[in-house]
Protein backbone atom coordinates (compact mmCIF):
# COMPACT_ATOMS: atom_id res chain seq x y z
CA UNK A 1 0.00 0.00 0.00
CA UNK A 2 1.19 3.21 -0.78
CA UNK A 3 2.72 4.54 2.60
CA UNK A 4 1.25 8.32 2.08
CA UNK A 5 -2.37 7.56 0.96
CA UNK A 6 -3.30 6.96 4.74
CA UNK A 7 -2.13 10.94 5.63
CA UNK A 8 -3.90 12.35 2.59
CA UNK A 9 -7.30 10.25 3.95
CA UNK A 10 -7.19 11.68 7.11
CA UNK A 11 -9.98 14.31 7.90
CA UNK A 12 -7.79 17.27 9.15
CA UNK A 13 -5.33 16.49 6.29
CA UNK A 14 -8.54 17.36 3.72
CA UNK A 15 -9.52 20.57 5.37
CA UNK A 16 -6.18 21.95 4.70
CA UNK A 17 -6.63 21.79 1.11
CA UNK A 18 -10.09 23.17 0.82
CA UNK A 19 -10.70 26.81 0.59
CA UNK A 20 -12.72 27.47 3.81
CA UNK A 21 -10.11 25.85 6.02
CA UNK A 22 -7.24 26.26 4.10
CA UNK A 23 -6.07 29.54 5.13
CA UNK A 24 -5.22 32.76 3.97
CA UNK A 25 -2.11 32.02 2.53
CA UNK A 26 -3.33 30.08 -0.45
CA UNK A 27 -6.26 32.26 -1.11
CA UNK A 28 -3.42 35.16 -1.87
CA UNK A 29 -1.09 32.94 -3.99
CA UNK A 30 -3.99 31.48 -6.13
CA UNK A 31 -4.88 35.04 -7.59
CA UNK A 32 -1.37 36.72 -7.07
CA UNK A 33 1.55 34.23 -7.46
CA UNK A 34 0.01 30.59 -9.04
CA UNK A 35 -2.49 32.11 -11.18
CA UNK A 36 -0.11 34.77 -12.58
CA UNK A 37 1.96 31.65 -13.94
CA UNK A 38 -1.23 29.83 -15.05
CA UNK A 39 -2.66 32.80 -16.51
CA UNK A 40 0.64 33.04 -18.40
CA UNK A 41 0.25 29.75 -20.04
CA UNK A 42 -3.28 30.58 -20.89
CA UNK A 43 -2.17 33.64 -22.52
CA UNK A 44 0.55 31.60 -24.64
CA UNK A 45 -1.75 29.22 -25.85
CA UNK A 46 -4.19 32.15 -26.40
CA UNK A 47 -1.65 34.02 -28.93
CA UNK A 48 -0.84 30.75 -30.66
CA UNK A 49 -4.18 29.53 -31.08
CA UNK A 50 -6.58 32.39 -30.79
CA UNK A 51 -8.89 33.42 -28.17
CA UNK A 52 -11.58 30.77 -29.50
CA UNK A 53 -9.55 28.18 -28.16
CA UNK A 54 -11.73 25.29 -25.94
CA UNK A 55 -9.61 24.48 -22.96
CA UNK A 56 -8.47 20.90 -21.71
CA UNK A 57 -7.04 21.26 -18.39
CA UNK A 58 -5.92 18.55 -16.07
CA UNK A 59 -4.66 18.37 -12.77
CA UNK A 60 -3.03 15.76 -11.06
CA UNK A 61 -2.84 15.55 -7.16
CA UNK A 62 -5.32 17.40 -6.84
CA UNK A 63 -6.13 17.43 -3.29
CA UNK A 64 -9.46 19.96 -2.73
CA UNK A 65 -8.75 21.07 -6.44
CA UNK A 66 -8.18 24.58 -5.23
CA UNK A 67 -6.07 25.29 -8.37
CA UNK A 68 -8.20 24.16 -10.74
CA UNK A 69 -11.45 25.27 -9.78
CA UNK A 70 -9.88 28.84 -9.75
CA UNK A 71 -8.09 28.16 -13.08
CA UNK A 72 -12.08 27.03 -14.52
CA UNK A 73 -13.41 30.18 -12.66
CA UNK A 74 -10.71 32.24 -14.39
CA UNK A 75 -11.83 31.32 -17.81
CA UNK A 76 -15.26 31.93 -16.92
CA UNK A 77 -14.50 35.30 -15.75
CA UNK A 78 -12.54 35.76 -19.11
CA UNK A 79 -15.33 34.37 -21.24
CA UNK A 80 -13.01 32.09 -22.48
CA UNK A 81 -13.58 28.36 -23.67
CA UNK A 82 -13.58 25.79 -21.60
CA UNK A 83 -14.08 21.94 -23.12
CA UNK A 84 -13.01 19.89 -19.83
CA UNK A 85 -11.28 20.56 -16.99
CA UNK A 86 -10.64 17.19 -14.79
CA UNK A 87 -8.67 17.01 -11.49
CA UNK A 88 -7.35 13.48 -10.52
CA UNK A 89 -5.74 12.54 -6.84
CA UNK A 90 -5.24 8.77 -5.19
CA UNK A 91 -7.28 9.85 -1.82
CA UNK A 92 -10.82 9.49 -2.96
CA UNK A 93 -11.48 11.25 0.17
CA UNK A 94 -9.75 14.40 -1.36
CA UNK A 95 -12.01 13.86 -4.55
CA UNK A 96 -15.50 13.91 -2.54
CA UNK A 97 -13.74 17.24 -0.90
CA UNK A 98 -12.89 18.55 -4.50
CA UNK A 99 -16.79 17.77 -5.95
CA UNK A 100 -17.87 19.96 -2.93
CA UNK A 101 -15.76 22.63 -3.81
CA UNK A 102 -17.08 22.22 -7.32
CA UNK A 103 -20.31 22.29 -6.35
CA UNK A 104 -20.00 25.79 -3.97
CA UNK A 105 -17.65 27.91 -5.89
CA UNK A 106 -18.79 27.03 -9.66
CA UNK A 107 -21.85 27.67 -11.33
CA UNK A 108 -24.47 24.51 -12.68
CA UNK A 109 -23.96 25.39 -16.10
CA UNK A 110 -20.34 25.03 -16.03
CA UNK A 111 -20.84 21.23 -13.82
CA UNK A 112 -20.69 19.21 -16.75
CA UNK A 113 -17.32 20.15 -17.56
CA UNK A 114 -15.43 20.19 -13.98
CA UNK A 115 -15.05 16.82 -12.87
CA UNK A 116 -12.92 15.15 -10.06
CA UNK A 117 -11.37 11.32 -10.26
CA UNK A 118 -9.49 9.09 -8.29
CA UNK A 119 -6.17 8.16 -10.28
CA UNK A 120 -2.86 8.17 -8.82
CA UNK A 121 -0.39 10.35 -10.56
CA UNK A 122 1.79 7.05 -11.76
CA UNK A 123 -1.54 5.62 -13.39
CA UNK A 124 -2.41 9.09 -14.95
CA UNK A 125 -2.36 6.61 -18.42
CA UNK A 126 -3.56 3.64 -17.56
CA UNK A 127 -6.65 4.95 -15.55
CA UNK A 128 -7.57 8.32 -16.70
CA UNK A 129 -9.21 6.62 -19.59
CA UNK A 130 -11.30 4.14 -17.71
CA UNK A 131 -12.67 7.47 -15.36
CA UNK A 132 -13.29 9.35 -18.65
CA UNK A 133 -14.91 6.71 -20.27
CA UNK A 134 -12.98 7.59 -23.33
CA UNK A 135 -9.93 5.44 -25.09
CA UNK A 136 -6.19 6.49 -23.99
CA UNK A 137 -5.61 7.18 -27.54
CA UNK A 138 -8.40 10.15 -27.26
CA UNK A 139 -7.26 11.52 -24.91
CA UNK A 140 -3.42 11.16 -25.72
CA UNK A 141 -2.31 14.31 -27.35
CA UNK A 142 -5.51 16.23 -25.85
CA UNK A 143 -4.76 18.36 -22.98
CA UNK A 144 -3.26 22.18 -23.17
CA UNK A 145 -2.37 22.44 -19.73
CA UNK A 146 -1.37 19.96 -16.78
CA UNK A 147 -0.57 21.49 -13.60
CA UNK A 148 0.42 19.43 -10.38
CA UNK A 149 0.93 21.48 -6.83
CA UNK A 150 2.86 19.80 -4.02
CA UNK A 151 2.19 16.46 -5.21
CA UNK A 152 5.25 15.53 -7.49
CA UNK A 153 7.38 15.17 -5.02
CA UNK A 154 5.72 11.71 -4.03
CA UNK A 155 6.56 10.56 -7.60
CA UNK A 156 9.89 10.98 -6.85
CA UNK A 157 9.44 9.04 -3.56
CA UNK A 158 7.83 6.07 -5.13
CA UNK A 159 10.44 6.03 -7.62
CA UNK A 160 7.82 7.08 -10.28
CA UNK A 161 9.12 10.47 -11.50
CA UNK A 162 9.36 9.06 -14.92
CA UNK A 163 6.42 7.38 -15.69
CA UNK A 164 4.59 10.46 -14.34
CA UNK A 165 6.14 12.93 -16.70
CA UNK A 166 6.12 9.98 -19.50
CA UNK A 167 2.15 10.13 -19.17
CA UNK A 168 2.03 14.49 -18.39
CA UNK A 169 3.87 14.47 -21.50
CA UNK A 170 2.10 11.85 -23.53
CA UNK A 171 -1.80 13.31 -22.72
CA UNK A 172 -0.40 16.98 -23.68
CA UNK A 173 -1.45 18.63 -27.12
CA UNK A 174 2.29 19.35 -29.01
CA UNK A 175 2.81 22.84 -27.40
CA UNK A 176 0.80 22.41 -24.48
CA UNK A 177 2.27 23.50 -20.68
CA UNK A 178 2.94 21.34 -18.12
CA UNK A 179 3.24 23.20 -14.38
CA UNK A 180 4.86 21.62 -11.25
CA UNK A 181 4.88 23.16 -8.35
CA UNK A 182 6.75 21.60 -5.18
CA UNK A 183 8.24 22.54 -2.00
CA UNK A 184 12.21 23.82 -2.61
CA UNK A 185 14.00 21.54 -0.53
CA UNK A 186 16.83 24.83 -0.12
CA UNK A 187 13.98 26.64 1.79
CA UNK A 188 15.16 26.08 5.55
CA UNK A 189 11.88 26.53 7.53
CA UNK A 190 9.33 23.98 6.19
CA UNK A 191 7.34 23.46 9.74
CA UNK A 192 6.53 19.71 8.45
CA UNK A 193 10.39 18.75 6.99
CA UNK A 194 10.77 19.22 11.12
CA UNK A 195 7.93 16.80 11.89
CA UNK A 196 8.75 14.82 9.58
CA UNK A 197 11.94 14.46 10.58
CA UNK A 198 11.19 13.06 13.58
CA UNK A 199 8.25 10.36 12.27
CA UNK A 200 9.18 9.30 9.28
CA UNK A 201 12.08 7.05 7.30
CA UNK A 202 14.41 9.29 5.37
CA UNK A 203 12.85 7.91 1.73
CA UNK A 204 9.67 9.19 3.14
CA UNK A 205 10.48 12.74 3.56
CA UNK A 206 12.94 13.23 0.65
CA UNK A 207 12.73 16.69 -1.53
CA UNK A 208 14.31 16.04 -5.15
CA UNK A 209 16.41 19.64 -6.07
CA UNK A 210 15.31 21.80 -8.76
CA UNK A 211 17.41 20.72 -11.18
CA UNK A 212 16.05 16.94 -10.55
CA UNK A 213 12.77 18.34 -10.95
CA UNK A 214 13.73 19.72 -14.01
CA UNK A 215 15.38 17.24 -15.71
CA UNK A 216 12.85 14.43 -15.57
CA UNK A 217 10.44 16.60 -17.59
CA UNK A 218 13.78 17.62 -19.83
CA UNK A 219 13.89 13.51 -20.11
CA UNK A 220 10.35 13.25 -20.99
CA UNK A 221 10.59 15.06 -24.05
CA UNK A 222 10.03 18.69 -22.52
CA UNK A 223 11.41 21.95 -23.45
CA UNK A 224 11.78 23.66 -20.21
CA UNK A 225 10.81 27.09 -20.60
CA UNK A 226 11.39 28.36 -16.88
CA UNK A 227 12.95 26.48 -13.13
CA UNK A 228 13.07 28.45 -10.30
CA UNK A 229 12.73 29.03 -6.81
CA UNK A 230 10.00 31.40 -5.87
CA UNK A 231 6.71 32.03 -3.69
CA UNK A 232 7.47 33.25 0.16
CA UNK A 233 4.15 32.67 1.41
CA UNK A 234 2.95 29.69 3.28
CA UNK A 235 -0.25 28.20 1.61
CA UNK A 236 -1.26 27.93 5.86
CA UNK A 237 -0.66 31.28 6.67
CA UNK A 238 -3.15 33.57 8.56
CA UNK A 239 -3.67 37.22 7.88
CA UNK A 240 -1.22 38.87 10.03
CA UNK A 241 1.62 36.11 8.56
CA UNK A 242 0.33 37.04 5.10
CA UNK A 243 0.35 40.73 5.45
CA UNK A 244 4.09 41.10 6.78
CA UNK A 245 5.32 38.12 4.29
CA UNK A 246 3.56 39.60 0.95
CA UNK A 247 5.47 42.91 1.61
CA UNK A 248 8.79 41.51 2.06
CA UNK A 249 8.37 38.89 -0.57
CA UNK A 250 10.07 41.35 -3.58
CA UNK A 251 13.21 41.97 -1.66
CA UNK A 252 13.54 38.17 -0.11
CA UNK A 253 13.25 36.91 -4.32
CA UNK A 254 15.64 39.17 -5.19
CA UNK A 255 18.01 38.65 -2.15
CA UNK A 256 17.56 34.75 -1.16
CA UNK A 257 15.78 33.46 -4.60
CA UNK A 258 17.55 29.89 -3.98
CA UNK A 259 15.82 29.51 -0.49
CA UNK A 260 12.18 30.44 -1.51
CA UNK A 261 9.45 28.12 -0.50
CA UNK A 262 8.52 26.17 -3.88
CA UNK A 263 10.21 25.11 -6.97
CA UNK A 264 8.60 25.63 -10.11
CA UNK A 265 9.14 23.61 -13.55
CA UNK A 266 7.24 25.01 -16.95
CA UNK A 267 7.40 22.54 -19.81
CA UNK A 268 6.30 22.34 -22.85
CA UNK A 269 6.14 19.55 -25.49
CA UNK A 270 7.86 20.56 -28.30
CA UNK A 271 5.00 20.74 -31.49
CA UNK A 272 5.87 18.83 -34.60
CA UNK A 273 3.01 20.19 -36.06
CA UNK A 274 2.49 23.55 -36.03
CA UNK A 275 -1.21 23.17 -36.91
CA UNK A 276 -1.25 21.15 -33.91
CA UNK A 277 -3.25 23.18 -31.81
C1 LIG B 1 0.23 18.70 -0.39
S1 LIG B 1 -1.27 18.12 -1.07
C2 LIG B 1 -1.57 19.28 -2.38
C3 LIG B 1 -3.00 19.30 -2.84
C4 LIG B 1 -3.30 20.28 -3.96
N1 LIG B 1 -2.50 20.04 -5.13
C5 LIG B 1 -3.10 21.71 -3.47
O1 LIG B 1 -2.06 22.28 -3.79
O2 LIG B 1 -3.99 22.23 -2.79
C6 LIG B 1 -0.67 16.71 -1.96
C7 LIG B 1 -1.77 15.98 -2.71
O3 LIG B 1 -1.17 14.99 -3.52
C8 LIG B 1 -1.95 13.82 -3.41
N2 LIG B 1 -1.08 12.67 -3.72
C9 LIG B 1 0.03 12.27 -3.07
N3 LIG B 1 0.57 11.21 -3.68
C10 LIG B 1 -0.23 10.94 -4.75
C11 LIG B 1 -0.19 9.96 -5.78
N4 LIG B 1 0.77 9.03 -5.82
N5 LIG B 1 -1.15 9.99 -6.70
C12 LIG B 1 -2.14 10.93 -6.66
N6 LIG B 1 -2.23 11.87 -5.71
C13 LIG B 1 -1.28 11.88 -4.78
C14 LIG B 1 -2.49 13.82 -1.99
O4 LIG B 1 -3.64 13.03 -1.82
C15 LIG B 1 -2.76 15.30 -1.79
O5 LIG B 1 -4.07 15.63 -2.19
Amino acid sequence: MNPYLQEYTADEAVQKYVSETAGSGIAYLLHHVYGRVYEEQIDKLIARSGDQIAFRILEYGCGGGMNLIWIAKRLLDRRLKLDFACGTDFSQKMVEAAKKEASSFLPNTMSDKVSFHTVSNENLSRDLPRELGQALAELQNSFHLILGVNTFRYCFRLGKQAESAGDIFSLLQPGGYSVMIDMNRSFPFFRSKLRDRLTKPKDQRSLPSLEQYATVFADAGFEIEMKKNFCWVPHSAGPAMLASLRTLSPLLQSLFSRFAMRSLIIARKPSIQSHSL
